[in-house]
């Protein structure tokens, strides 16, 4: 098992690393690098990219205390913020592309779509909850917060259902790929609920 100078000289950097890939293969897209061109539509490309690596690693970031429990550590906690803050700036990216190049900052059709696409107005509300959570991510505003600091974390669950049912509002057809996503949610929260009423007693 990794002790906790190995995770923070070696895992960190490596996860950072990995977490930057997939913005780095949208980067050299965009600079013309052939073996990573965004088709037709590079804009929705980015779009695509931005929003299932900002649900991959906001589903990670949930992961990790479980894989805690799981193997008796706290090494995976260590990677609980990053991956957090990983998920926030694909989000914010995400958000970013919507506004400037897909509708090019255009206010009338930005509010016409947040009242005509419910999974806006979702997307929306989650990426404001999760900038709250960005924002008192730090050691000093969990001291500044106290016991306040793990209800308002505790909202990362809301953002996740919501980030779900975002991505399953939005599609056209095949509601596969959401319906996978949903459910890794759902075995996650259940793993939680059920730990939870194992520690109060209550037999399952
Ligand atoms: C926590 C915040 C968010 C997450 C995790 C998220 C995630 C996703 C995911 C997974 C997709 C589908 C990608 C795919 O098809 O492979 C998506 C699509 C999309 N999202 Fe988000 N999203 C978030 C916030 C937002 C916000 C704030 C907006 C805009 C106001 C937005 C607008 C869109 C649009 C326009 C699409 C593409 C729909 C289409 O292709 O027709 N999202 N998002």
């Amino acid at each position: 098992m990794p002790t906790l100078r190995q995770v923070r000289l070696i895992g960190k950097p490596v996860v950072f690393t990995a977490a930057m890939l997939p913005l780095a293969g949208l980067v050299a897209g965009a600079a013309g690098v052939p073996a990573f061109q965004l088709g037709a539509n590079p804009v929705e490309t980015i779009q695509d990219t931005t929003g299932i690596w900002a649900l991959r690693l906001l589903l990670l970031t949930l992961t990790m205390t479980p894989l805690g429990w799981l193997t008796g550590r706290s090494w995976p906690l260590q990677f609980r913020r990053m991956l957090g803050l990983f998920a926030f700036a694909y989000a914010a990216l995400h958000f970013t592309n919507y506004l400037l190049l897909d509708r090019a900052l255009d206010a009338a059709e930005i509010l016409a779509d947040i009242g005509k696409r419910p999974y806006v107005t979702i997307g929306v509300i989650a990426l404001t909850l999760l900038l709250a959570l960005a924002a008192t991510s730090t050691a000093a505003a969990r001291r500044r917060l106290g016991r306040r600091w793990q209800a308002l974390h505790r909202l990362v669950y809301a953002i996740a259902i919501l980030a779900c049912w975002h991505f399953w509002w939005q599609v056209k057809k095949d509601v596969t790929e959401p319906a996978v996503y949903a459910s890794i949610l759902g075995v996650l929260l259940a793993v939680r609920l059920g730990r939870h009423a194992r520690l109060r007693g209550y037999r399952l």
